[in-house]
This record gives structure tokens, sequence and C-alpha cells, in this order.
């Protein structure tokens, strides 16, 4: 048998081999990025600090570690406490990895030399963080670039390099991040060809749950199932977020899931079930949302609500392409929503006259979707110069620019009935003459339908990167196919 092809990260079986040459693309696309940048003088030295191994509060229990996006981005180390810097000019890199005591190798295993790291990430060099500074000062950096800027999500400041030693340098930390994010806001064939692997696998372990689930059955057997699908068969120790397992009412929390609701309920007859999660490999992420009846059998109103949010999903999909502004298929989203909400009732009047007091918001509060990649809510939505639009439902969009080749997006619209948000639009006489307050009652408790797929922007169009059924004839016959119930197999035939 010929030799498989050499990678950095492969858990056998029939995961996903990925090799050290996408960090090293990575790395010399942000040298050829910086390299044309004002500012950027000759000599400079990009300075990352990875992620650190941290323990639960005042405990010596570790926390399982994830790498740091940006470090993973240009690195792809999985282990903690690391530190790496690339030469802007000569594309040369230099990994730092902690000198670990004796004690490691009683407690954690094998501590390996510096050839094993430069062999395994493909790198330059490797030398001790304990070195750093003298490391660094024998090359006569210029300047060191180091890591400073808002994630515009989540509103923190990601963490700037630092080692002691560090005064003894020039450092300037405002050229980098800009240029980074940027680089990360555009996916190389060998980044999409993971995020086609995780899609794939989250997708396989949607349908699994779908195949599944039965009433009686509580919420977070749903998440154990999707995580348990989703590490034995595809590799996946995380998920990409905190799976979200709402059935009824919960389908209209929208991050449903969280520690104060952790998807506890009792799965009953006639509920909705909105289930989003998405499994992360490598630190790829996906996020996919699957929307259907618990029994499998969708009831007149389930129907009515949920062919109206794949009417948006498909109109949305089919507009999208390279140079349309995602704030305008945001509004066209919402357009359709009002449109089918009328058919079904629920609102009257004109749609135009709904789009100035902003009912669409009433029903999808949230964005129609994120940029996806290493992180769920990918960097790069709001670069300086792009401001949010301060209204309701499209304040709550995480990416303001036009639509580019080679993003990575999900389209996520999505129908739900608030109760507060009802109240509020009740209350309100600008919105409260377009409800039909008797057929908006019937839909209370309804919860609510989202249809989330993750999408790569093409030169003319996108791929559709989640494969799940989706119509409501697809659901219905898939979950009344006969199949045997997902177990897990362990087999040791391939390795
Ligand atoms: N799963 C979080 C989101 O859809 O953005
Ligand atoms: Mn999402
Ligand atoms: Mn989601």
């Amino acid at each position: 048998m010929a030799a498989a092809p050499q990678a950095l990260y492969w858990l056998g079986k029939d995961t996903l081999r990925v090799s050290a040459a996408l960090f090293a693309e990575n790395r010399r696309r942000l040298c050829r990025a910086l390299s044309g940048k004002d500012g950027v003088v000759p000599q400079s030295l990009v300075l990352l600090q990875g992620g650190e191994q941290k323990q639960r509060y005042c405990t010596d229990t570790d926390l399982l570690f994830r790498q740091e996006s940006f470090f993973h981005w240009a690195f792809g180390t999985t282990e903690p406490d690391c530190f790496g810097a690339i030469d802007v000019d000569s594309g040369k890199s230099i990994l730092f990895v902690p000198k670990l005591p004796e004690s490691y190798a009683t407690w954690m295993g094998e501590i390996f030399p510096k050839e094993h790291f430069k062999d395994k990430y493909a790198v330059d060099e490797v030398q001790y963080t304990c070195d750093i500074a003298d490391v660094l000062s024998n090359r006569r950096p210029a300047v060191l670039l180091t890591l400073r800027g808002q994630n515009t999500d989540s509103g923190s400041i990601c963490r700037e390099a630092s080692f002691e030693g560090i005064s003894r340098f020039k450092v300037n930390n405002t050229l980098l991040h800009p240029v980074i994010v940027e680089c990360r806001l555009t996916k190389t064939d060998m980044e999409l060809e993971v995020l086609r692997y995780t899609n794939r696998i989250s997708s396989e372990a949607h349908k699994m749950i779908m195949k599944n689930v039965k009433p009686g059955q509580k919420e977070y057997e749903m998440e154990s199932l999707f995580q348990h699908y989703c590490y034995t068969k595809g590799g996946m120790r995380h998920t990409s977020y905190t799976c979200i397992c709402g059935t009824g009412n919960n389908s209209s929390v929208l991050h449903y899931g969280h520690a104060g609701a952790p998807n506890e309920k009792t799965i009953m007859e006639g509920d909705m079930c909105l289930f989003d999660m998405g499994g992360e490999y490598y630190c790829y992420s996906s996020d996919i949302t699957c929307s259907f009846p618990a029994n499998g059998k969708f009831t007149a109103d389930q129907r009515a609500v949920y062919e109206a949010v794949l009417k948006s999903s498909r109109t949305v999909m089919a507009a999208i392409k390279p140079g349309v502004r995602w704030t305008d298929m945001h509004r066209l989203a919402d357009r359709i929503h009002l449109e089918e909400l009328v058919k079904i009732g629920i609102l009257r009047g004109s749609v135009e006259d709904m789009l100035k007091v902003h009912m669409g918001s009433v029903f999808m509060p949230h964005g129609l979707g994120h940029l996806l990649g290493i992180d769920v809510h990918d960097v790069g939505g709001y670069p300086e110069g792009v401001e949010r639009i301060d209204e309701p439902g499209l304040k709550s969009l995480r990416m303001g620019r036009p639509v580019q080749e080679r993003m990575v997006l999900t389209v996520e619209p999505g129908i739900y009935f608030i109760n507060h948000l009802l109240d509020q639009a009740l209350a309100n006489p600008a919105q409260n003459c377009f409800l039909d307050s008797q057929v908006l009652a019937r839909f209370r408790g309804f919860g609510g339908v989202r249809i989330e797929d993750d999408i790569a922007v093409t030169a003319d169009g996108i791929e559709l990167l989640t494969c799940v059924p989706r119509t409501v004839e697809d659901i219905e016959a898939f979950m009344a196919s006969p199949e045997k119930a997902f177990s897990p197999v362990v087999t040791g035939d391939k390795l």
C-alpha cells in the first residue's frame, strides 16, 4: 500500500488530513499583505502569542485547551503557551515552545526536542520561549509588530504578545491587526477543504439526530448525540459554540442552551425543534441549524412558518454573489418574511409600510448571517470605515461589508414568536396596526424556525457547504424512513 501523504493533523480513520502547507500559505499571505502596507518598514517581525493553558478557577484542574484563533491561523500549533515570529521580508518563521520541566515527563508524557516541533509544524526554526528576548534581539528587528485590535462581535480587545524583556524592542501594535483580519476574511483552497469537512460531518450529525429524535426525550440527549457523532466519526473534540437544542417555546430563544437554560426540557409531542449545532475540526468551525417537528410531521401552521423561512433562505442564496451588499440580503430576507406572514394572516397591510417601522425585526431580531472560519463568528465583518446600521435587526448584523469571493458565510434567516417582542409590537401604535392579534395568539408558544446553512462565495455565486434535508417533504420523508439508530461503532479496521 502506498504511504499516506504527510499530514500535520490527522486523527486516523476517515478524518481529514490537514497539511502544514495550509499555515505556511497563511503566513506567506500575511507577509505579502504587510509588505505593501504603509508604515511597515524593512526588518519588521510579526510576533504572535498563542493561547495559554488555564485551570478551572483556583484549582489545578486543566480546562480543555483550544488554540487562540489568530495563532492557529498562522501556525496550526495544538500545544499551549507558544509564541511565533515571522520575518516579513523573508517570510521565515520561528516557533517558540515552552521548555518543559522534568516532571512533565511523569505527569503529561514525553518531552519532545525542538527538532520535533520544527518537523511537525514545518517552520524554519524552533526556540524555547524562555530564550525569546535573546533570540529576537539577535535578529535586530527594526520593529516587532504585535496584535492589538477589537473583535467587532464581542467588543473585546485581543491579547497582545508580551514577554519579559519586550521593553528592549521597538513595538508597533496597530499595523498588524487590520491586515491579518483582512487575510482571515477570505479563505484559501486548503481552508475551504477543512470547512467542507466540518460541514459534512456536522450535517451528518444533524441528520442522525433527525432520525433519532422522539417526544419524551430530553433536549440534552440531542446535544449529547450530536457531540458524540462529531467526535467519534469526525474527530471533533470541540463544538464551535454551545449547542442550542430548543424545543417548543425554547426554539424562540436565540441562544438557548447556555448554563442558565441548559437544554433541559423534555421534548413534547407537537413541539418544533430548533437545533443549532456545529462541530469544530482543528479549530475550523461549522454552524448549522435544522428546524423540524419532533414527531416528524409538520402541522399546517408549522409548515407555513417553515416554508416562509425556507423561501427567504433560498431567495437570498440565489442572490448572493461577489459585490452584493450583505445589508441588502438581510433586508431581502425581512421582506420575504413579511410577505409570507401576510399570507399566513399574522400581518395585514402594506409590506412597504411595515418595512418603514422595522416589522421584520419583530420576527427576526438577529442578523441574516455572519462570516465563518476559525471562529464561528469570524473576524472582519466591520473593518475601519464600515459602520453598523443603527436599525432594529440590522444593528445585529455581524458583517456590514459587500460580499467577496472566498468569504465563507452563514445564511440563517428565522421567524420567531418571542413573547416580549410580540408584546412590545402590540403596544406600539406604529406596529400594532399591522398585527392580527387573534391569528397571532395561535402562534404564542410555537417557538421559532431558523434555517442555517454555511456557504462559500464563488466567482459568480455560492457553493452550499451544508447538506441536510431542507424541504418539508424531504424532512418528513427522511424522518419517516426506517434506518438503524446511530450507535457508536468501534472498529479496528481503519487506523
Ligand atoms: N450558533 C450561533 C449563530 O448562529 O450565530
Ligand atoms: Mn450562525
Ligand atoms: Mn447557529
